[in-house]
């Protein structure tokens, strides 16, 4: 005997995965649409690059001890042997993708792709996710941090979600940073035994993630640590001071977050986070952002600053269920053709609704009557058109409203067309 299937036998996405199907896939499509008319009307432009990398590109961009890369990235050699990775995130394949076109800075691209962490997976964390981002080059400008924060919360309370707050924070910059992480290496370097085993190791590659360890002895220990925001250097500071202003300027509120370690090491001055109350804590990150002045010179081109975003589309309806907004469904179908006169009524019927531009639908293979109206009545449509026999005969068609109230009426088979895009105005109020 062979060895086990993989997928256990049974037909089933793998681990970590998940099919969305209509008509919850309906809202994702429409979130996706709402987020592309309003970065669109930003300035922004679609990015779309390729599903893989070289996996150089993010080991360059995001680094190599970097759990994301390290730990989570899909890596696989293909048949010519080259190293590619599926993106585990957006922002180092942008960069990329301007490398090779160098198109003119200002650069404003706006993305919305599946990505691919091998994580442990748990509701809201899954191997596969779709984050919608933009990345802004070419603007070292803090009030560019403001836009990018700002498309972000509008976009969040667009869709009605309300019960989420805005971490801001400062990771400061080569000037900077080098002396508060010494700092703060000492700090937790003469507390190594209290820390948790996993930060006792990493504590030396990467003081800085021990300020995201969640678990108590580590936080005990990093409460009394010395904070990055208390030693920024004037231009760091002034820069964080300015995306504050421009932020009460505006009416976004946020909240300093003096812990506030993202994932990931490219990040320089501004970082930002967007955390739901509504969902679970563990996975409550709707979407973050920040700074990223080094990338474009880690991924081998000159020093040019960037900022942007990307925010997890599945987190985001998760926490539209939970606070019950963005419900909205799928438009209804107009009409729903029942023939029981031979099916030609249903083909033509059919496709002359839908070149005048109506939803409509149809049964097919003969069925009865019941089974047909069945049919119509699941599929949601307002009207049933019926073509029986008494109807071929006569020329007409019944007209049966599916919802609300209202009797039926017979029209001419030459009139029921401009009489569904009637009730359809009459439902719409147009
Ligand atoms: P990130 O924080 O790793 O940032 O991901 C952004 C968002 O994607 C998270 O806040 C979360 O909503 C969602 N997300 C991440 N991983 C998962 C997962 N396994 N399952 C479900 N949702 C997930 C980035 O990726 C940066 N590239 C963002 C950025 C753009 N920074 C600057 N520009």
């Amino acid at each position: 005997m062979g060895s086990a299937p993989e997928n256990g036998g049974a037909a089933r996405a793998p681990t970590g995965t998940r099919d969305v199907l209509w008509p919850e896939s309906w809202r994702f499509e429409a979130a996706a649409a709402r987020f592309a008319q309003l970065v669109q009307g930003a300035g922004y432009g679609l990015l779309q690059s390729p599903t893989f990398e070289y996996a150089s590109v993010f080991r360059k961009g995001i680094g190599e001890e970097n759990d994301v890369v390290g730990r989570e990235m899909y890596e696989f050699a293909d048949r010519d042997g080259k190293l590619l990775a599926l993106r585990p995130e957006g922002t180092a394949s942008v960069v990329r993708a301007y490398l090779q076109h160098r198109p003119t800075l200002p650069w404003k691209a706006w993305y919305a792709t599946p990505l691919f962490r091998h994580e442990r997976p748990q509701a809201a964390r899954y191997r596969q996710h779709h984050q919608l981002g933009i990345e802004a080059l070419g603007v070292a400008d803090a009030d560019m941090d403001v836009e990018a924060i700002w498309i972000a919360d509008s976009f969040l309370r667009g869709l009605g979600l309300a019960r989420f707050t805005l971490h801001i924070g400062s990771m400061g910059d080569g000037t900077c940073r080098p002396g508060y992480i010494s700092l703060l290496h000492e700090h937790l370097a003469a507390h190594r035994d209290e820390l948790c085993e996993e930060h006792r190791q990493r504590l030396d590659t990467n003081p800085m993630r021990v300020l995201d360890c969640k678990r108590p002895e580590c936080r005990a220990v990093t409460a009394g640590a010395p904070r990055l925001l208390d030693h920024l250097c004037d231009a760091c500071a002034g820069h964080f001071q300015r995306v504050r202003d421009g932020l009460g300027a505006l009416g976004v509120p946020a909240e300093i977050d003096y812990r506030l370690v993202r994932g990931f090491d490219y990040y320089t001055r501004t970082t930002f986070e967007f955390a739901s109350a509504a969902i679970e804590a563990a996975q409550n990150a709707l979407g973050g952002g920040g700074r990223y002045d080094g990338l474009v010179e880690m991924l081998g081109g000159d020093p040019t600053p960037g900022v942007g975003f990307g925010i997890g589309l599945e987190r985001v309806l998760i926490a539209c269920e939970a606070e019950g907004v963005f419900t909205d469904g799928p438009p209804p179908l107009d009409a729903f053709v029942v023939d029981v006169a031979g099916g030609d009524a249903a083909r033509d019927l059919t496709a002359a609704l839908r070149r005048a531009g109506l939803r409509a639908d149809r049964a097919f293979d003969g069925r009865s009557m019941k089974a047909q109206m069945k049919l119509a009545d699941r599929s949601g449509a307002r009207l049933a058109l019926i073509v029986g026999p008494e109807e071929l005969r006569t020329e007409t068609v019944l007209l049966r409203p599916l919802r609300g109230d209202g009797g039926q009426r017979s029209v001419k088979a030459g009139e029921v067309v401009a009489a569904v895009q009637e009730e359809r105005a009459g439902k719409d109020g147009t």
